[in-house]
């Protein structure tokens, strides 16, 4: 495996793959693997003959009080592990690699980006849209692949990809979880064993909401949401920053519970750790 840190070389060797008619994915990440990474690197050895993930903490996607600064970092492991996988390349580059001085452009997404964690992240999918747009120009991958714990953004880079004409598959993988449900996060790092017990609450809630709808034949929407609610509360130190139930490609919320409805919601633990997890109403 290589690591590269320098976008002029990392074009170079995906446009010479390119030439040698090479099938590239891209697995983008911001790095502190977990199984929920290396699960994506999998399948993109699968999906390809090389594969890419790029490793970079891309500051225009954190808002001025979230946890830039905190973001858990050891490229040294994450080499290590991503080298395991069969990686080709470890795309590494320093802030100042990607942003030149005078950097002023974004890439915005309008009505996709507005609702759920957009709502509560001002111009966090513009930091997403823009990074990964350049991810997408300097690694010319036939296939990216993204993880669906991040409803949101996999829905809002399908969006792009369509609107800009990018020719690049997105495939997205099904969330990945510890033994005990918790989906797995890089931010799961900053719990103490008592609040992780607490943050199991998301994961209560999702099973609870997939219950009701399973035992009835109707289910009203807003009682779902409560009832996610009252059990997230009923967690000491966890709030709900929101529950939806939402369609999972446009995002809209959802009128009456179909196949493609799902419950997604976002909770702060211990007024710390925000998490968010998502899961389809009607699946097994
Ligand atoms: P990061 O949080 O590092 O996640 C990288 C990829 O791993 C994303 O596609 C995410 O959805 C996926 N992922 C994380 N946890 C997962 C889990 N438990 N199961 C399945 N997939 C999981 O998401 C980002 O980085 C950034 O926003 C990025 C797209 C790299 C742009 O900076």
């Amino acid at each position: 495996m290589r690591l590269i840190t320098s976008t002029d070389e990392v074009s170079q060797i995906t446009t010479a793959w390119r030439e040698e008619r090479q099938r590239i994915v891209l697995v983008p990440t911001m790095g502190w693997f977990h199984e929920g990474h290396l699960a994506l690197m999998r399948m993109a050895g699968k999906l390809g003959t090389r594969t890419v993930v790029s490793l970079f903490v891309n500051p225009i996607q954190f808002g001025p009080k979230e946890d830039l600064a905190a973001y858990p970092r050891d490229l040294e492991r994450d080499r290590l592990l991503a080298e395991k996988e069969g990686v080709d390349v470890l795309f590494a580059p320093a802030v100042g690699e990607m942003f030149g001085k005078h950097f002023q452009t974004r890439v915005s997404l309008s009505l996709i980006s507005q609702g759920l964690c957009g709502a509560n992240r001002p111009g966090h999918f513009d930091g997403v849209a823009t990074i990964v747009s350049k991810l997408f120009h300097l690694t010319c991958p036939h296939t990216a692949v993204f993880g669906e714990k991040d409803l949101q953004q996999l829905a809002l880079l399908r969006q792009m990809v369509i609107d800009l004409n990018f020719a690049i598959e997105i495939v997205g993988h099904p969330i990945v979880r510890e033994s005990d449900g918790l989906a797995m996060s890089s931010r799961n790092s900053y719990l103490t064993e008592d609040e992780r017990q607490d943050a199991l609450c998301l994961y209560k809630a999702i099973g609870s909401a997939k219950q009701m709808v399973q035992n009835a034949c109707t289910v009203a929407i807003p009682v779902l949401i409560d009832e996610a609610k009252r059990i997230i509360h009923a967690h000491a130190g966890c709030t709900v920053e929101y529950v939806h139930v939402v369609d999972r490609h446009t995002l809209a919320p959802c009128r009456i519970i179909d196949q493609n409805s799902v419950l997604a919601l976002a909770v702060k633990v211990h007024g710390k750790v925000r998490l968010i997890d998502n899961a389809l109403l009607l699946e097994g």
